[in-house]
């Protein structure tokens, strides 16, 4: 896959992609990401890629031309455009495999202060990656650029995201290594048992009863299976014996709620 990010501040890239599993990626040919600046295309001799807003008010406005002229100089024939925006759909792991499935996109990094409307129109899609808004769109094309790079062929293996948290719609069970013993805590028994089935079922459980509890509503549009409709009974059993020890670890969920 070829990543190209239009972006103001090139700079801000170098981090991710000269470390850890993005930078083995780019070393092994599975990606490749191109960062180019916005500024290129200015036709200002100053560079200048913004304007003062039509109709007056503070800030600066990313400038439609700009943009246009960056983004038709370096789309290709099949790239996928993406502005980053808190206006746009809001990014999950399901829109994570979705862009993952492209052989190229071209992130437009939305501008600190705002960018003319009229960008929107040069674009495939907009994404958000939450409901807070950042300086710039640069950290959310990094966030879309990481979590799709990572689900591409031989970036890691296939087993160390099957289980991820949202991969099949729920949270990913707890994990533990050495030390067994730790300040009086200690990994659960049945992980160091040797029984396949029963740590299989350990971590279903377990992963059922993190999303019950930290994400319920994750649980309103998964399809449970007899044998996990099972184990969602014993986890409610459970957990109404000890409700007021997990009110306190969760104050945010009403008793109600498990
Ligand atoms: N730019 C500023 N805030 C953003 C957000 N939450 N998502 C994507 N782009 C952004």
């Amino acid at each position: 896959m070829k990543i190209k990010i239009l972006t103001l501040f090139p700079k801000m890239f170098e981090g991710i992609i000269n470390e850890s599993i993005i930078k083995r990626a780019i070393d092994k040919e599975v990606c490749e990401i191109e960062l180019i600046d916005m500024r290129d295309y200015s036709l200002d001799k100053h560079h200048h890629v913004d304007d003062t807003p039509c109709g007056g008010g503070a800030g600066m406005v990313l400038a439609c031309d700009v943009v246009d002229r960056a983004i038709k100089a370096n789309k290709g024939n099949s790239a996928h455009v993406i502005l980053t925006t808190p206006q746009g759909i809001k990014y999950d792991q399901k829109v994570a495999y979705r862009l993952a499935k492209e052989e190229e996109l071209l992130i437009v990094c939305g501008h600190y202060e705002g960018f003319d409307e009229r960008i929107r129109s040069y674009v495939d899609e907009e994404i958000s990656i939450g409901d807070y808004v950042l300086t710039g769109g640069e950290i959310a094309a990094m966030a879309i650029s990481d979590s799709v790079i990572r689900l591409l062929d031989k970036a890691i293996r296939k087993e160390s995201y099957m289980d991820d948290s949202f991969s099949n719609g729920l949270l990913e069970y707890p994990q533990y290594t050495r030390p067994i013993s730790y300040n009086g805590e200690n990994v659960p028994e049945v992980l160091l048992s040797g029984n396949h089935k029963l740590i299989e079922r350990f971590r279903k459980k377990e992963s059922l009863r993190k999303t019950l509890l930290r994400r319920p509503d994750l649980l309103e549009n998964y399809k449970l299976s007899k044998e996990e409709a099972i184990l969602l009974e014993e986890i409610k059993g459970e957990l109404k014996w000890k409700n007021l020890e997990y009110y306190y670890i969760f104050p945010h969920f009403h008793l109600n709620t498990v």
